[in-house]
C-alpha cells in the first residue's frame, strides 16, 4: 500500500480533519486552472505546514520567491499579525496578475506585495535597498537559481530567520546517479551551499502526498 493513491488517500484523509476548507482558497486553484496555469502549488496540507512554521516563528515579514497565483501567498500571508508584510517574487505576468486577483479576493492586498520581475534582480534591488530584514523566506521558484536565492536569502535575513526550500527531492531526482539536469543540478547546488553555510543549522525532509513523492529543506540563521 505504498502508492501514489495511499499516499493521496491519506493526504485527504489528513486535510479534510486538520485543514479547514476554505472557498477562497478554493477560488484560487480554480481561477489559475482557468487561466491555464499549471497545477505545481504547495498542496493544503503543505500550505497549512508553512502557515505554521511563519506563526511558530512569530513572522511579521516574509519573502517568497515564485508566486503563481498565490496559493501559498495566501497560506502565508494569513500567519502574520496586523502591521506584516509578504512580498513575493514573479517574473510572468499572467501570474503576476491573476495572483493579485486571488490576494484582492483574500481580502490581504493591504499585507501583500508582489513584485512583477526576474527574481534574482528583484532580490538584488532588495538588497541594495538595505530592505529590513525578513522572518520567514520561501523559496519556490526555479530550481536552477536556488543556490543564488540563498545567497540573496541570507543577506536579507538576521539570527532566527527560517527558510524553506520546496521540491527538493523530485522523485529521488536529486540523488540520482548521471542526471544532470539543471534543476537537479541546482538543488544539489542549493543542498551544498546550505551544508557550507556556517550561519545556517539545516535539513531536509523527504514528503509523499497529492503532489507524488517530493520534499522541503529548512534551515534557521544562527541567533
Ligand atoms: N509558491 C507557489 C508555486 C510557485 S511555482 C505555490 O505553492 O502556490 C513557481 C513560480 O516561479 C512560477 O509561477 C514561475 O513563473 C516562477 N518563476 C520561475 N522562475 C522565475 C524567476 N527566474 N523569477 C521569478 N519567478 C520565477
Ligand atoms: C513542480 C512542483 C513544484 O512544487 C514546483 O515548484 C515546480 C514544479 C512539478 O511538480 O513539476
Ligand atoms: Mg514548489
Amino acid at each position: 500500500m505504498t502508492d501514489q493513491l495511499t499516499w493521496e488517500r491519506v493526504d485527504t484523509y489528513f486535510s479534510e480533519l486538520l485543514v479547514q476548507s476554505d472557498p477562497v482558497l478554493e477560488m484560487v486553484l480554480e481561477r489559475a486552472a482557468r487561466a491555464g496555469m499549471p497545477a505545481i502549488n504547495v498542496s493544503p496540507n503543505q500550505g497549512k505546514l508553512l502557515h505554521l512554521i511563519a506563526r511558530i516563528r512569530g513572522a511579521r515579514r516574509i519573502l517568497e520567491v515564485g508566486t503563481l497565483a498565490g496559493y501559498s501567498t495566501i497560506w502565508l500571508a494569513r500567519a502574520l499579525p496586523t502591521g506584516g508584510q509578504l512580498i513575493s517574487l514573479e517574473h510572468e505576468p499572467l501570474h503576476a496578475e491573476v495572483a493579485r486577483q486571488n490576494i484582492k479576493a483574500a481580502e490581504l492586498d493591504d499585507l501583500v506585495e508582489i513584485i512583477e520581475d526576474n527574481a534574482l534582480s528583484a532580490l538584488d534591488r532588495l538588497v541594495a535597498e538595505n530592505t529590513e530584514p525578513f522572518d520567514f523566506i520561501f523559496l519556490d521558484a526555479d530550481k536552477e537559481n536556488n543556490a543564488a536565492y540563498l545567497e540573496r536569502a541570507l543577506a536579507l535575513s538576521r539570527p532566527g530567520t527560517v527558510i524553506v526550500g520546496d521540491n527538493v527531492v523530485r522523485k529521488g531526482r536529486v540523488v540520482e546517479e548521471g542526471n544532470v539536469d539543471a534543476d537537479v543540478l541546482g538543488t544539489r547546488r542549493f543542498i551544498e551551499r546550505l551544508a557550507g553555510t556556517a550561519v545556517l543549522d539545516s535539513t531536509a525532509i523527504q514528503t509523499v502526498g497529492s503532489k507524488g513523492w517530493d520534499g522541503f529543506s529548512i534551515s534557521v540563521v544562527s541567533e
